[in-house]
C-alpha cells in the first residue's frame, strides 16, 4: 500500500502484514484452497491494521495479488479497519492473467468509506518502479 501526504506530495509504502506468517509448498497451498473453498476461514489476522498519522494522508494506493479473481483476502481487514473518509483510494493489484475485474469495487464495498478511483492491473513480477512509474504518470 502507498499513502501520500497532501502538503509534501511525499509518498510512503506501508506492508500489510498477517499474524500467521506464510506456510511453505503444499501447506500453504491447503490453506489458502481451504479459505477458497469457505469464506468464514478468510478473517486474517493483520499485525496491525493502523497506519502511523493516517489523518495526514489524502491519497491511499491500496496494492494487492488476485486470488480466484479477487483480491487476496488479508486485504479485507485493513480495508474494513480503517476510515477513509476525505481520502482518494485506487486500488491496484498484480495477477498471472486475471484481469483486476470486480476486486476494487468489492473491497471499496467493505470498506463504506473513501472515494474510490481508478485501479491498474500489473503482472506477476511487476517490481516497485513499474509501479512507482504508474503512480507519477497519474499526476496527482
Ligand atoms: C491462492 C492464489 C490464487 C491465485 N489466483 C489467481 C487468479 O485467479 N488469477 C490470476 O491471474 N492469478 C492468480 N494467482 C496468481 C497471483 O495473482 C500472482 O502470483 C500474484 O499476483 C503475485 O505475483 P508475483 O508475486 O509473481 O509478482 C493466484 C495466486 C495464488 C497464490
Amino acid at each position: 500500500m502507498m499513502i501520500r501526504a497532501p502538503w509534501t506530495c511525499s509518498s510512503r509504502w506501508w506492508r500489510i502484514a498477517t499474524v500467521r506468517p506464510k506456510a511453505a509448498g503444499t501447506d500453504e497451498s491447503s490453506r489458502v484452497n481451504a479459505e477458497h473453498e469457505d469464506e468464514s476461514l478468510r478473517d486474517i489476522e493483520l499485525v496491525s491494521a493502523s497506519v502511523d498519522n493516517w489523518d495526514d494522508y489524502d491519497v491511499v494506493f491500496i496494492g494487492y495479488p488476485i486470488w480466484w479473481g479477487i483480491a487476496a483476502w488479508p486485504v479485507n481487514a485493513f480495508v474494513t479497519a480503517n476510515d477513509f473518509t476525505g481520502k482518494t483510494v485506487i486500488p491496484f493489484c498484480t495477477s498471472s492473467s486475471s484481469s483486476i475485474g470486480d476486486s476494487g469495487a468489492l473491497l471499496a464495498d467493505m470498506a463504506g468509506t473513501g472515494d474510490w478511483l481508478g485501479e491498474e492491473r500489473f503482472p506477476s513480477g511487476a517490481d516497485e518502479s513499474a509501479v512507482g512509474d504508474w503512480v507519477a504518470e497519474l499526476g496527482l
